[in-house]
């Protein structure tokens, strides 16, 4: 069972990604609990402030720090969290040793970010892992979230079946996925490989895993290296 909490100014924005499919299922199985906070509750200021101009002058809001320490202290006063994350573009890149790693703890809390970002103290005070989903800037942490979410949720023992199995997945081994086919075997003239309509498990296997290689070494030569 893995508790996700979030601490977010747009809880609006994370009500819908994680009520379908895959993060649904394991929802409603009781393997994975996504909590959404909203930072402004927590705020001692007036109106809902979280933000304010930066020291030292400079475009662009910093999210104060009191408002997010008394939320996360108020949080702990709950759960004991395995790890606090801060999205931030410049957090380690998510992988998918990564995601697995996070998919074995128990709980998480995930702080999204917004403006220029939070203030730097409670970065060195609570925050405990700083993750990326990727060397471009989103204009708030909240879809980075929701892809960790995502990418860890599906993970969490006993939420995929055998049909959706995470084991054939382009990275799980280093490797990339080979390409799939559906119905119908010739569409449009462009045919099945004949070696997924052989029926024999072992020409199957083998021609899948030259494909992953294939796919592998011309795609991202450099897979392997993390
Ligand atoms: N917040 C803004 N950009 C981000 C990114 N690339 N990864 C994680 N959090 C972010």
């Amino acid at each position: 069972m893995l508790q996700i909490d979030i601490l977010t100014v747009l809880p609006e924005l994370l009500e819908s990604p994680f009520s379908h499919s895959i993060l649904k299922r394991a929802t409603q199985k009781g393997l994975l609990d996504i909590r959404v906070y909203n930072l402004r509750d927590y705020t001692p200021y007036k109106h809902g402030q979280v933000d304010d101009y930066q020291f030292g002058g400079g475009a662009g809001m910093v999210m104060m720090p009191e408002p997010l320490a008394i939320a996360i202290e108020k949080l702990q006063e709950k759960t004991k969290y395995d790890e606090i994350i801060y999205l931030t573009p410049d957090g380690e890149k998510l992988n998918q040793p990564v995601t697995n790693q996070l998919s074995l703890k128990e709980n998480l809390l995930l702080i999204c970010g917004h403006y220029k970002g939070i203030d730097e103290r409670i970065r060195e005070h609570f925050v405990t892992r700083e993750i990326s989903i990727g060397d471009y800037v989103l204009s708030g942490g909240e879809l980075a979230a929701a892809v960790l979410v995502d990418a860890v949720g599906r993970l969490i023992p006993g939420v995929l079946n055998d049909e959706t199995s995470a084991l054939s997945d382009s990275f799980q081994d280093n490797i990339l996925a080979p390409p799939v086919f559906t119905r119908p075997a010739d569409f449009r003239g462009w045919k099945v490989p004949e070696e997924l309509l052989s029926g024999d498990p072992k020409i199957i296997d083998e021609w899948r895993h030259e494909q992953a290689l294939k796919r592998t070494e011309e795609r991202r030569p450099g897979l392997t290296d993390y």
